[in-house]
């Protein structure tokens, strides 16, 4: 029996790529986890997969940047399981490759609105539902860009360090409620969402070949690799472990 048998768990973004890998594996180790996403229809087939196999899930359409729609989720994983015990962080979006002074605010401010205030809007409903329980553990899903620079990727880079922060900060103010809070730093991951970035790369650039000759391990990484590492956090096998952001990112970078 894993250690997560009888935990509650919220997945955000679980409609695809690494959150639906992370919902399925959280409820293949036994927990029941509530599948939200901003795309219903995506939601709704992580949900029937889970069920599926067995496992015990329920789906909420969530936009993390909405701070209502983010409460009504928490409340709902509440009100049907009888508490939250973990949760994982990880909806988020892509921005167009260019540089600052090429970006205009209202760009800059879309990205950081729903990486990092959305984020922030998680966390801030969940952490109250964790803390009447007696504890819990919220893992948060910024990016290899949360450590270090991306050319040309300015509001998801500066986002994604205020996720690693958020973390850190979280981590230090909720060890007295029992809370762990980590982060986990993807390299470029093969997901629906990195194909689509992919497709969009300016003609002549493959950029899947470009992030495999720029990683030691020389290949992408797959949704369930990062995954796992989400689902160790989450469980009580990480039980003297917060603050920390893990990368999962196939060695980092080449010089
Ligand atoms: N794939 C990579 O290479 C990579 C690398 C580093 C970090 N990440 C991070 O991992 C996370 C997941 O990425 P992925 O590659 O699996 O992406 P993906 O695009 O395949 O999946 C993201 C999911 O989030 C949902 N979503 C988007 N905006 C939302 C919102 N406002 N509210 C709720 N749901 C929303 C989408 O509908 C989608 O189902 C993101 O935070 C991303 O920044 C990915």
């Amino acid at each position: 029996m894993s250690n997560l048998t009888g935990k509650i768990g919220l997945v955000t973004g679980a409609g695809s790529g690494i959150g639906r890998a992370t919902a399925i594996e959280l409820a293949r180790q036994g927990a029941t986890v509530t599948v939200t996403d901003i795309d219903e229809r995506t939601a709704i087939e992580t949900t029937e997969m889970i069920r599926t196999e067995g496992g015990e899930a329920l789906t909420a359409t969530v936009d993390i940047a909405d701070e209502h729609s983010v409460r009504t989720a928490v409340e709902r994983t509440v009100e049907t399981y009888g508490g939250l015990d973990f949760a994982v962080n990880n909806a988020g979006m892509a921005s167009h490759h260019r540089q600052l002074d090429r970006m205009t605010l209202d760009e800059f401010e879309r990205v950081v609105q729903v990486n990092l205030s959305g984020t922030f809007l998680c966390m801030k409903h969940e952490l109250p539902a964790m803390r009447s329980r007696g504890g819990g553990a919220i893992v948060n899903i910024a990016s290899a860009g949360g450590l270090c620079a991306i050319p040309t990727a300015p509001a998801y880079v500066a986002a994604k360090h205020g996720v690693v922060g958020l973390t850190k900060v979280a981590a230090v103010d909720y060890a007295p409620a029992g809370i762990r809070v980590n982060a986990v730093c993807p390299g470029p991951t093969r997901t629906p969402g990195f194909e689509a970035v992919a497709a969009t790369a300016s003609t002549g650039t493959d950029l899947t070949a470009m992030q495999e000759a720029a990683t030691p391990l020389g290949r992408l990484a797959t949704p369930e690799e990062a995954a796992a590492a989400a689902v160790w956090l989450c469980s009580d096998a990480a039980s003297y472990v917060t603050g920390i952001a893990m990368s999962v990112d196939g060695g980092g970078r080449r010089a």
